[in-house]
């Protein structure tokens, strides 16, 4: 075990006070206040510093803790649970990663992918569960005013979207043909561990979430889509290559170029720029200064919500979880 020194501490306490601060706080109550507990405490900060800095994040850790059941009925309990139960915790953490698949951010994919001509092979990069691949299986409802269900009827998965601005609402299904996700990890939702860390990952209290995530997942196992494990930068050629004549590829993304350095970004953006695939990505500021160059105005630096493109010319801004549109 390496010596932990103050240092390490402090930045542990003062990733999860950021954490209840800007990401929980109006989005998880208890979450807040067991993040508020943890930063405080010294003993959870010291064990949650002996871990790899990727895996010290508070998302994976506490997502680790509901795997396996964690009580949720009082914050107190759950950081004393956390304390008993860490080695379990630990192993839970270490074996995995990130990975929340939000069937939701298909109402704001879809709004770009029904203005696409003819059949379409979708294809996702970064797609974990490959739930996002499934717009055509869902129902859509934009400010309760603008639904659209799929061709067979209604959904078990209904998206919610509250928008302004001149939000081109889809009227159709896209015609896709095909669905094929890479990951560096797929998840497959058939398996029940998966499934499993897939539900851990939503936040305590999101009730709607856990639903919408849920009846997706029945859809994905009844027509499971392709997943290829592999890396992004790697695949993307070769997938939009393997497309036959007559069917448009289309490329999306959403939540996943933060993970790649700046000049893994670089390399995806002028691939995508070369390959003859339509691109739709929805991801956070910064990842792509060559499309946040390009929004009337200027993107601020303390935005946080994602920037939506299409070919490479911003459209929109989006709430990370698709449940607000802001057209430009
Ligand atoms: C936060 S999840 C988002 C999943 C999905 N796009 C969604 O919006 O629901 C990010 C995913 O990107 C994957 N990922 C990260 N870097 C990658 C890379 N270089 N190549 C392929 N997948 C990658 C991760 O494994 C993870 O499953």
């Amino acid at each position: 075990m390496q010596p932990l020194d103050d240092d390490n501490l402090l930045a542990v306490s003062d990733r999860y006070a950021r954490f209840a601060r800007s990401e929980a706080h109006g989005n998880s109550a208890f979450y807040e206040a067991v993040c508020e507990a943890i930063a405080v405490d010294e003993e959870l900060c010291a064990r949650i510093a002996e871990l790899p800095p990727a895996k010290q994040q508070p998302n994976l850790v506490l997502a680790s803790a509901r795997y396996l059941d964690a009580p949720e009925h009082a914050p107190a309990d759950f950081t004393a649970w956390l304390v008993d139960a860490w080695p379990r915790v630990r192993a839970v953490a270490l074996e995995h990663r990130t990975q929340t698949n939000e069937p939701n951010r298909t109402g704001v994919l879809l709004t770009l992918l029904a203005q696409i001509d003819g059949p379409v092979a979708l294809i996702e990069v970064g797609a974990s569960g490959g739930l996002c691949l499934f717009p055509d299986r869902y129902s859509h409802t934009y400010d309760d005013a603008h639904r659209l269900d799929p061709d067979d009827g209604r959904s078990a998965v209904v998206t919610r979207c509250e928008t302004t601005g001149a939000v081109p609402f889809p009227t159709r299904m896209p015609r896709i043909v095909s669905r094929t996700g890479v990951d560096l990890h797929p998840l497959d939702v058939s398996r029940p561990e998966d499934a499993r860390w897939l539900r851990a990952l939503v936040w305590p209290g999101q009730r709607e979430r856990e639903e919408r995530l849920d009846a997706a997942i029945g859809i994905a196992r009844t027509t499971p889509p392709a997943l290829i494990e592999g890396d992004l930068n790697e695949r993307i050629g070769d997938l939009v290559a393997a497309v036959p004549s007559g069917v448009t590829p289309v490329v999306q993304h959403t939540a996943v170029l933060a993970y790649l350095d700046a000049a893994g970004r670089d390399r995806f953006f002028d691939q995508m720029r070369s390959l003859p695939a339509r691109w739709i990505s929805y991801e956070g500021r910064g990842v792509f200064p060559r499309i946040d160059a390009q929004v009337p105005g200027g993107v601020r630096a303390d935005e946080n919500r994602f920037i939506v493109s299409f070919d490479a010319r911003p459209v929109a801004f989006a709430a990370p979880h698709g449940q607000r549109l802001d057209w430009m």
